[in-house]
C-alpha cells in the first residue's frame, strides 16, 4: 500500500484500541525473566562457547604483531581469530565510520582487534588479557576546541543562506551572539550488546541486540561477503538502544567469524568497560548562535553555525537541524563544520541533530528573551511559524508549538515565575523556572507485516520490527486488532526475526508511526482476501467487529473463515513523494523547576512538565514512558553527562556508569506529560508521529534556563556541574 494522500477520515478516527492507554503486552514476560535478550538465548543452539574480545591500546596507528601463544596455551582455551588473519573486510554499511575488525589499521581507540574463545566467558576473558600486541603509533587529531579555531577561520560553506543574514543582523535593535558547548554523550544503554552466532551449511544465524534487523543482516552479509538470503538475524527483546544499536557492531563481527573458524557457535558480548571506545557516541559540539530582533520581539536574523567531532568518513553532528525550521525570520544562515578528529566513531544518538542543537538554541532563545525584556515564553510564541522559514511556500503538516507552550505554561503555573534572576529563595535554595521549547523531525519508513488468521480465531502479526523498550509489540498488537475487529488479547505479535517483512525498524522516532502503518497495510490486505472468499466486490463494505465480519448480508466468525487452514496476507506501506511537500515534525514545550543551594551550588530539579505535539498517541501509556525516559536522558545532558577525552592519547578515559554519570531514581522528581490532542494527516494513514525521542529535545536547556532563573548565574557549557555556578552565587 502506498500512502500517497493525506489521511481523510478513516476507522482510526473512531477508534476502540488505538489510542487507548494499555500497559504493554510483554511486561509480564520482562519483569519475570522470560524475555530472553540476546546474551540469555542458552536454548537457541547446544554448545555455544565464549568469546571475549582484544581490544586496541592506541588511538591511531598500525598493528604489528598479535601474539596469541601464551592465550593458546591458558584453560579451555578453544580459538582464535586475529585482525591480522582475516585483512581488510568490506565496510558494512554507509553510516558505519570506523572499520569494525580486520587488516592492520587501527583507526580508534579500542577498535577490536581479536577475539579470544574459550570454554567459559572467564576463561576467554583470561585468556584473551594474555594476548601480546605490538603496534606502530601515530599522531592523531583529538581536541575539538582547537579545531573550532581553525574552523573559525577557513570558512565552511553554508548549508542555507537566505536573505542577508550579516545586514538584517547589524541592523537589529537588539542582537545575542552567543557561543555554546555540549560534551559527547554515551548511550549508556542498559544491555550491552551481545551476539550469539552459529553457521550450518553455509548459513548464519546470529541472535543478537539490535534496533534494525534487516540493516543488520544486510551489513552483515556485505562485511562477510556472503548473500544477504544466508544471514538470519533474531531480535527480539532489547535492552535499550538509543542509537547503538542502529548498525552492526563488532561483537556481530566477532562471533560471526569467530563461529565460523571454530565451526561451533559462539557467543559474543561488548563488556560494559569497551562500550564508550569501542562503539559510538554522540559528537561533543561548538555552537554559535546570532539573533537579531526588532523591539517588538520579531526575529529578523539568525545564524547558527556547530562544529563537531568526527571520523573522516563521518558527517558529523547535524545541531543546526531545528533552527532551520523553527522560528521564523527572513535572514538566516546555517554552517555546518566537521573536525576529522580520530577518537571513536560518533554517531546517532537519540535525536541525534535536534537533542545537542536544542541544548544551545533554546538557551539563546532565553538569553534574547531577558534581552528584550519579554517573557521566553511570549518570545517564542511571537516567533512561531506555520511555513517553511526557507521556502515559504512549504507548509509544516500540522504545527501547534504555540498550544504547547501556551496550555504548559498555564499547567505549569508559569505566570508566577519570578522575573528577575536570582530573586525567589527558600532557605539555603535558589528557586528558578525555566522554560524550552521542543523540535524533532518526524520521517517515515516503509515496513511490511504478515498477518496469519488462525483456525482458532486468533491473528499472529509477523514484522521484522524491533521493541527496543518503546512499545511496539503493543501498538502493533492494538492496530492489529482495530483493523481486524478482534480484542487485543486475540492478537500475537512476533518481532526482530529477518524472517519476518522487513519493517521501519526502530530509530529516528520513525518506528511507531511507520511499523504500525505497515501492520495496518497488512490487515486491509487480509480483510480484502476475506472478501474474496466470501464474493465480496469492496472489502470496505465489510465491517470487522467482535470477530465477526459483517455487510453484503453476510455474518461470518473470523474462524470460521479460517476454518479449513490460516489465511495469510503480507504487505508493506511506502511513503508517497507528497509528503515532501510539508514539513513533517513533531513539537513541544517542556517547563522546569530548580532549587540550586545558594552555596554549594548543588542543583535539585523539582517538577517537569512537557507537552508534547505529536499527532495521533498510539498509546498513552507507551508513549508517556517514551517521554518520560526522554526526559530523564535530558536532565542528565543537563547536569552530568559528559564523556571527558583525554586530548593526550585520544580516547575517552569513562568506561563504565560510575565515571560516566546517568541520573538515578533520586534525581528524578515528579514528571507530567501532556499529549494535545492533535492528528496529522500528512504523516502516515493513522495521523500519528513519534514521540521517543521529542522527550528529550530541549529538556536540557529548560533545566539551564531555570537554573539562570534560580541565580542569576549563566551557563554555556554542559553538564552544568556545581563548579560552574559557585563563582557567581550569593556570598551569604
Ligand atoms: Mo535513533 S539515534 O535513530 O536510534
Amino acid at each position: 500500500m502506498e500512502f500517497n494522500q493525506p489521511a481523510g477520515q478513516n476507522l482510526f478516527d473512531q477508534s476502540r484500541i488505538v489510542g487507548k492507554p494499555m500497559p504493554r503486552v510483554e511486561g509480564p514476560l520482562k519483569v519475570s525473566g522470560h524475555a530472553k535478550y540476546a546474551f540469555e538465548r542458552h536454548d537457541v543452539v547446544a554448545g555455544q562457547l565464549h568469546g571475549y574480545p582484544v581490544v586496541s591500546t592506541i588511538a591511531q596507528g598500525r598493528i604489528t604483531e598479535i601474539d596469541t601463544s601464551a592465550a593458546e596455551s591458558a584453560p579451555g582455551f578453544r580459538g582464535v581469530v586475529t585482525a591480522l588473519e582475516i585483512g581488510e573486510m568490506p565496510s558494512p554499511f554507509a553510516w558505519n565510520f570506523a572499520p569494525l575488525f580486520g587488516g592492520d589499521r587501527v583507526s580508534h581507540y579500542h577498535q577490536a582487534i581479536a577475539v579470544v574463545v574459550a570454554e567459559t566467558f572467564e576463561q576467554a576473558r583470561a585468556a584473551a588479557a594474555l594476548v601480546r600486541v605490538d603496534y606502530e603509533v601515530e599522531e592523531g587529531n583529538y581536541d575539538l576546541e582547537a579545531a573550532w579555531e581553525r574552523a573559525r577561520e577557513d570558512r565552511s560553506e553554508p548549508v542555507s543562506r537566505i536573505g542577508d543574514f550579516e545586514g538584517a543582523f547589524a541592523a537589529a535593535e537588539v542582537t545575542l551572539d552567543g557561543e555554546y558547548r555540549t560534551p559527547g554523550h554515551s548511550h549508556a544503554m542498559m544491555e550491552p550488546h551481545a551476539t550469539i552466532a552459529n553457521w550450518q551449511d553455509g548459513k548464519l544465524t546470529i541472535w543478537t541486540a539490535t534496533q534494525m534487523v534487516d540493516w543488520i543482516r544486510q551489513s552483515l552479509a556485505r562485511t562477510l561477503e556472503m548473500d544477504p538470503e544466508n544471514v538470519r538475524v533474531d531480535s527480539p527483546y532489547i535492552g535499550g538502544g538509543f542509537g547503538a544499536k542502529l548498525y552492526l557492531r563488532a561483537d556481530a563481527v566477532l562471533a560471526a567469524l569467530a563461529a565460523r573458524k571454530l565451526a561451533e557457535p559462539v557467543k559474543v558480548a561488548l563488556p560494559r568497560p569497551m562500550i564508550m571506545n569501542n562503539t559510538t557516541h554522540r559528537a561533543a559540539t561548538i555552537q554559535r548562535i546570532r539573533i537579531g530582533a526588532d523591539r517588538e520581539g520579531r526575529i529578523t536574523a539568525i545564524a547558527h553555525e556547530a562544529i563537531s567531532n568526527t571520523l573522516p568518513s563521518g558527517r558529523g553532528e547535524t545541531a543546526t537541524a531545528q533552527t532551520r525550521a523553527f522560528y521564523a525570520g527572513a535572514n538566516r544562515l546555517i554552517v555546518h563544520h566537521t573536525a576529522v578528529m580520530h577518537l571513536p566513531e560518533a554517531n546517532a544518538m537519540r535525536a541525534p541533530g535536534e537533542a545537542s542543537g536544542l541544548m544551545a538554541l533554546e538557551i539563546a532563545m532565553d538569553e534574547m528573551a531577558e534581552k528584550l525584556e519579554m517573557d521566553p515564553v511570549q518570545f517564542r510564541i511571537i516567533n512561531d511559524t506555520q511555513v517553511d522559514p526557507e521556502s515559504p511556500d512549504r507548509p509544516f503538516s500540522n504545527r501547534n508549538f504555540v498550544q504547547c507552550l501556551e496550555h504548559g505554561a498555564e499547567v505549569f503555573g508559569w505566570a508566577e515565575r519570578n522575573m528577575t534572576p536570582g530573586g525567589r529563595r527558600e532557605g539555603m535554595w535558589l528557586i528558578g523556572h525555566g522554560a524550552a521549547g521542543a523540535y524533532r523531525g518526524s520521517p517515515a519508513m516503509a515496513s511490511g507485516a504478515r498477518i496469519r488468521l488462525q483456525p482458532s480465531g486468533r491473528l499472529i502479526v509477523e514484522t521484522d520490527m524491533t521493541d527496543i523498550g518503546t512499545g511496539s509489540y503493543t501498538v502493533i498488537a492494538q492496530t492489529a486488532a482495530e483493523v481486524m475487529g478482534l480484542p487485543v488479547e486475540a492478537v500475537d505479535v512476533v518481532l526482530g526475526d529477518s524472517a519476518f517483512p522487513v519493517s521501519a525498524g526502530s530509530g529516528g522516532q520513525w518506528g511507531g508511526p511507520s511499523a504500525t502503518a505497515g501492520v495496518y497495510a497488512a490487515c486491509v490486505a487480509l480483510r480484502a482476501e476475506i472478501a474474496t472468499r466470501l464474493g465480496v466486490e469492496n472489502a470496505d463494505s465489510l465491517e470487522f467487529v467482535d470477530g465477526h465480519v459483517r455487510g453484503n448480508d453476510l455474518d461470518r466468525l473470523l474462524s470460521e473463515m479460517a476454518a479449513e487452514g490460516e489465511i495469510i496476507s503480507e504487505d508493506t506501506i511506502t511513503f508517497g513523494d507528497f509528503r515532501r511537500d510539508h514539513i513533517v515534525s513533531t513539537f513541544g514545550a517542556h517547563f522546569v523547576e530548580v532549587a540550586v543551594h545558594a552555596l554549594t551550588g548543588e542543583m535539585r530539579v523539582r517538577r517537569m512538565l512537557a507537552v508534547c505535539d505529536s499527532g495521533r498517541i498510539l498509546n498513552p501509556v507507551t508513549a508517556r514512558s517514551q517521554v518520560i525516559g526522554g526526559m530523564v536522558m535530558g536532565v542528565g545532558a543537563a547536569l552530568m553527562e559528559e564523556i571527558a577525552v583525554d586530548t593526550h592519547r585520544g580516547y575517552f578515559p569513562a568506561h563504565d556508569l560510575a565515571g560516566y554519570e546517568v541520573p538515578v531514581h533520586a534525581d528524578i522528581p515528579a514528571q507530567e506529560v501532556i499529549f494535545l490532542d492533535t492528528l496529522d494527516p500528512v504523516s502516515t494513514p493513522m495521523k500519528a508521529k513519534g514521540v521517543g525521542e521529542l522527550g528529550l529535545c530541549g529538556v536540557a536547556a529548560a533545566v539551564a534556563n531555570a537554573a539562570y532563573n534560580a541565580t542569576g548565574v549563566r551557563v554555556r557549557n554542559y553538564p552544568m556541574t556545581l563548579e560552574k555556578f559557585i563563582p557567581g552565587l550569593p556570598t551569604a
